[in-house]
């Protein structure tokens, strides 16, 4: 059983945990993430590390409402146990020297972004990031970000906050500029990062992403977090999460990513009813 410490509510829909898992967080490294099961009868979900503390025997976690798992995660206390933390599951992020690395963040994907941001910067890179939301309401960890990058854009889609714009705008000057970009890092919704790799194929620059699939048994071997990489299948929880977003099927990504819609809507209208909650 894994105790919750710590709880922060970042944005309406977003929630930080700060979970004691000593062992996870000995071996944790940026890009990887936990398979978090809430009790017997739960279901596995994937969640990326946002940050850890070896010595404190802590892991943070971040994570955005979606359906029933997550929305019974944000009805937790701090004091309350979760019955799975399994990790660090994954291939870390590849961190070495590339030069100047631009790191996409959009919506909850800033969590993820964070400690990779940071391992790059202490492996001497120059580190420019464009951090993007639907609102400014949605925004977090703006600081830690900032203190992770040597320039930062933000950018909203209704200009409530930073500048009017998709992330893919900045991205696309920053190609078009004088200064050579060695390194793309894009991390946030599926079609966010499809469109990042688009902007960034004709210049040629090689843009990692991180693959959300459905996943279950997050070791490789129920098959169900598959995607298509440069032609080949490949297994997200044991190959990936991270892949060149150039090679990326993002089609056959989001028809697999669609595959129980309808469980899910049905499923958390049931929890709703059951416990109580206005649809
Ligand atoms: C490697 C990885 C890391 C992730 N990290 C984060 C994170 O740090 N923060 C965060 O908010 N979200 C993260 N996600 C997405 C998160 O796992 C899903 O939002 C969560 O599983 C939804 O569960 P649910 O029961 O609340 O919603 P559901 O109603 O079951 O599903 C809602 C959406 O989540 C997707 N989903 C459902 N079950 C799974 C599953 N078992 N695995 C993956 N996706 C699923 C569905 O395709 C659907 O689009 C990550 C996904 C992956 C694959
Ligand atoms: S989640 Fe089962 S093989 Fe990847």
């Amino acid at each position: 059983m894994y105790k919750i410490l710590h709880i922060e509510q970042l944005v309406p829909s977003i929630h930080l945990f700060k979970v004691e898992a000593p062992e996870v967080a000995k071996k944790a490294q940026a890009g990887q993430f936990v398979v978090v099961r809430l009790d017997e009868t739960g279901e596995r979900i994937p969640l990326t590390f946002a940050d850890w503390d070896a010595k404190e025997g802590t892991v943070t976690i971040i994570f955005m409402e979606v359906g029933t798992t997550t929305h019974r995660l944000a009805r937790m206390k701090a004091g309350d146990y979760i019955a799975d933390f399994v990790g660090p599951l994954g291939v870390p992020t590849h961190v070495e020297k590339f030069g100047t690395v631009l790191c996409v963040a959009g919506g909850v994907g800033v969590a993820p972004v964070v400690p990779i941001a940071r391992a790059l910067k202490q492996s001497g890179n120059k580190v420019i990031t464009i951090m993007g939301a639907r609102s400014k309401n949605l925004l977090f960890w703006e600081d830690r970000l900032r203190d992770a990058s040597d320039k930062m854009i933000v950018t909203t889609d209704d200009g409530s906050y930073g500048r009017k714009a998709l992330v893919t705008e900045p991205l696309k000057e920053l190609l078009e500029g004088a200064e050579k970009i060695d390194r793309i890092i894009a991390i946030g919704p599926s079609i966010m990062m499809k469109f990042c790799a688009a902007t960034s194929k004709p210049f040629g620059v090689k843009t990692i992403v991180s693959l959300n699939p459905i996943m279950v048994d997050g070791t490789g071997m129920c098959g169900c977090c598959r995607v298509a990489v440069g032609g080949v299948t490949k297994f997200a929880c044991v190959e990936g999460p991270d892949f060149d977003g150039h090679q990326v099927d993002w089609n056959l990504l989001a028809a697999r990513q669609r595959t129980y819609t309808a469980e899910e809507k049905q499923s958390l209208e049931q929890w709703r009813c059951q416990c109580g909650e206005q649809k």
